[in-house]
């Protein structure tokens, strides 16, 4: 049984349905504060999944999880809260959650001697970058209260390890793109501050607006590493075999290697939906560098890792679940 807390949201929901299609049993522990009961309804079409509502910032509601299941063999960790900009006007809101959270899951881990977890850790927590593309050893330096939240968890999970031999797998997403292929499920997040869904979402009354034209780029606009959440979900279930396997604790950059600047992301999305889309350029926004790419070498040759799926089919993906669920 593995146990996958934050699997109501955007990016476990895909890890659980890889999981049922592998016909792996699966409990997902979600608050449902961002998560959506609709998506837990929609993967239990697919397998063996419990669902159990329950907070991470309570002890005693995730000791209750260990305590009914004593199968759980491992857990994957995406229950956070991610938004840069509300981490940086509410770091305690980040803090309770994101590190308190995770200390109430890794000790009832410990008190019920489950020793193998995947955590959800982010490109965010090498900050500014100094030099691309950024390898595991680059430095980190996180530059705001959300990256600082997830590096902390970082080395909690290296301390956790030394003493008391907790085997943890850190990986650090670069820019998570696209649905699952069957548009079954997808990115919904409220509100959404990621790229690809507010491009194929504008309209002429809500244009898309693209911050800061004046980088130093080719073409003006950031460049990000757009990884998609099926591959993703992939290096997942990869990790899991890895701790399964006797893998010590460890750290992996997920992305393809090739950034796409704002303006091709934008160019894409609208051959994709094959009309023109409403643009507005606004200026830049505070703490975005110019360019964020992952050297993925590591996840590649240590977990046999290898992402298969462009941009391109990141933006039909999303697209064809946008449209299929909200017309
Ligand atoms: N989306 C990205 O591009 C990206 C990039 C880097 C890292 N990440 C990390 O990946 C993880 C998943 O991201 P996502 O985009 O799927 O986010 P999401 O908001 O869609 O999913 C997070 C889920 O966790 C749940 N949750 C939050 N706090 C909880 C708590 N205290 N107890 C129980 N459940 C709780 C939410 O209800 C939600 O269902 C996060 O940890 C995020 O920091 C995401």
């Amino acid at each position: 049984m593995i146990l996958v807390t934050g699997g109501a949201g955007y990016i476990g929901s895909h890890l659980v349905m890889a999981l049922l299609e592998k016909g792996q049993n699966v409990i997902v522990f979600d608050s449902l504060e961002l998560g959506h009961i609709e998506t837990i309804e929609t993967l239990q079409k697919y397998g063996n999944l419990k669902f159990i509502k329950g907070n991470l910032r309570n002890l005693d509601e995730i000791r209750g999880v260990f305590m009914s299941n004593k199968d759980i063999e491992a857990v994957v960790h995406f229950a956070a809260y991610s938004q840069v900009a509300e981490s940086v006007k509410n770091p305690q809101k980040y803090y309770y959650n994101n590190v308190y959270g995770t200390l109430n899951l890794l000790n009832a881990m410990l008190e019920f001697g489950v020793k193998k977890i995947v955590f959800s850790s982010t490109a965010a927590t090498y900050g500014e970058p100094e030099y691309t593309p950024i390898d595991e050893k680059h430095p980190q330096n996180p530059i705001n209260p959300y990256g600082n939240s997830k590096l902390m968890v970082e080395k909690i999970m290296d301390d956790y390890d030394r003493a008391y031999g907790l085997k943890s797998v850190r990986l650090r997403y670069f820019n998570v793109a696209g649905a699952d292929s069957k548009a079954r499920i997808g990115e919904w997040h409220e509100p959404e501050t990621h790229l690809i869904p507010n491009v194929l979402k504008a309209t002429p009354d809500k244009s898309f607006k693209m911050f800061g034209d004046d980088y130093n780029t080719p073409d003006g606009t950031c460049i990000r590493d757009y990884i998609n959440v099926e591959d993703l979900a992939q290096a997942h279930v990869l990790a899991l075999e890895y701790l399964k396997n006797g893998g010590e604790t460890n750290f992996f950059n997920l992305g393809t290697k090739n950034g796409n600047s704002v303006k091709e992301v934008f160019s894409v999305c609208e051959d994709v939906k094959g009309c023109e889309i409403p643009l507005e350029i606004c200026p830049r926004r505070e703490g975005d560098p110019a360019i964020l790419v992952a050297d993925n070498t590591k996840a590649k040759k240590t977990l046999d890792w290898e992402p298969k799926n462009d941009l391109r089919y990141s933006v039909e993906t999303a697209y064809h679940y946008e449209f299929k669920n909200k017309g």
